[in-house]
């Protein structure tokens, strides 16, 4: 068995901040952000949440499956972002959406999340163990980001994605799924609620901190190698790909590697201008989007790619 895309949805915070806003708090200027990341502006919580996106999102990608809430039985959240530890999004997302019959689980595999998320679903389907899941990322990264440092805040940005995937007969298409700890000081934010910390550090120690040559170099390396594993596998060519939704980190890393799989940048949709890096919610969000442009036709071959903290990165084949 193999999950198939039913439906996708999306949900954004309505306020909007952009570079121009930053540049009020910060030492930096819309050219600078825009030349090196691509980035315009962002969305930032206001009254949103990040259970509030998780499930705003689940819900559109319901209704635009047909399927009912009650018919789910997996939901999956990928967030390094919720509120609170317990009880986890995905439980929320099920108790908000009425989804009495699924169970629920977060990941967190940072900007890798929906990715690897997408993968356990299939994973759950092709085993038999689920018929129909809810993959979603879901993210309130200005959360976690530290507004002094113009290295990362003009970076990220809050946002959720969702797609639902039904179990119908076929194969399984190949996907990979890597993870390198010991490169894991590259992207880190320690937790505020670490025992004994006093609450001056604890709070500066909470903050997203990040060697972002080093997760350049690292997304450009492993990505075009992850969807080389993906097509090898799969029996194709590059070209043979209709679309590749890569993680939205920063216009370069896109540029670049499409460069490296000699491809041509026009099948490398971007939406990172508007929301910037929301992590594990960006795949989701440009698949939403795609979708809802009605640029996806059946049968064409999309690629997924995601990349992040743990150090974690993987690929996925995926028939529309
Ligand atoms: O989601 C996955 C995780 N994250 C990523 O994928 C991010 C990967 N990394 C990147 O996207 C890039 O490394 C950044 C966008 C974060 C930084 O771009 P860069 O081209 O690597 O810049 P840099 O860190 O080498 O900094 C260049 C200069 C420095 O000044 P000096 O030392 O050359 O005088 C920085 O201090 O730019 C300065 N700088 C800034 N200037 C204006 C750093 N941030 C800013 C800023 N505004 N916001």
């Amino acid at each position: 068995m193999i999950g198939k895309i039913y439906g996708t949805g999306s949900s954004l915070p309505k306020r909007i901040v952009s570079n121009d806003d930053l540049a009020k708090i910060v030492d930096t200027n819309d050219t600078w952000i825009r030349e090196r990341t691509g980035v315009a502006r962002r969305r930032i919580i206001k009254e949103e949440t990040t259970v509030s996106m998780a499930t705003e999102a689940a819900q559109k990608a319901l209704e635009q499956s047909g399927i009912a809430a009650e018919e789910v039985d997996l939901i999956l959240v990928s967030t390094i972002s919720s509120e609170v530890i317990l009880p986890c999004t995905a439980c929320e997302v099920q108790k908000n959406i009425k989804a009495v019959n699924a169970a629920a689980f977060d990941i967190n595999a940072a900007c890798a999340g929906f990715l690897f998320g997408y993968n356990t679903a299939q994973a759950y389907i092709a085993a038999g163990m689920a018929k129909t899941v809810l993959v979603i990322g879901s993210e309130s990264l200005s959360n976690l980001v530290n507004w002094k440092d113009r290295s990362t805040c003009i970076l990220f940005g809050d946002g959720a994605g969702a797609a639902v995937l039904k179990a119908e007969k076929g194969k399984l298409l190949p996907s990979v799924s890597h993870s390198d700890g010991k490169k894991g000081e590259a992207l880190t934010c320690l937790s505020r609620h670490r025992k004994g910390s006093p609450a001056r550090t604890r709070d500066l120690q909470a903050y997203m901190q990040m060697d972002g040559q080093s997760v350049f170099k690292f997304a450009v390396k492993k990505v075009p190698k992850a969807v080389k594993e993906v097509l090898e596998e799969a029996g194709l060519k590059a070209d043979d790909i209709d679309y590749f939704i890569l993680h939205q980190a920063n216009r370069r890393i896109v540029e670049a590697v499409a460069k490296r799989l000699k491809t041509d940048i026009e099948k490398f949709p971007m939406n990172l201008e508007e929301y910037g890096n929301t992590s594990s919610a960006s795949i989701p969000i440009l698949l939403d989007e795609m979708n809802r442009k009605g640029k996806f036709v059946k049968r064409q071959k999309i690629i997924l790619a995601g990349f992040g903290a743990g150090l974690s990165w993987g690929a996925a084949l995926l028939e529309w």
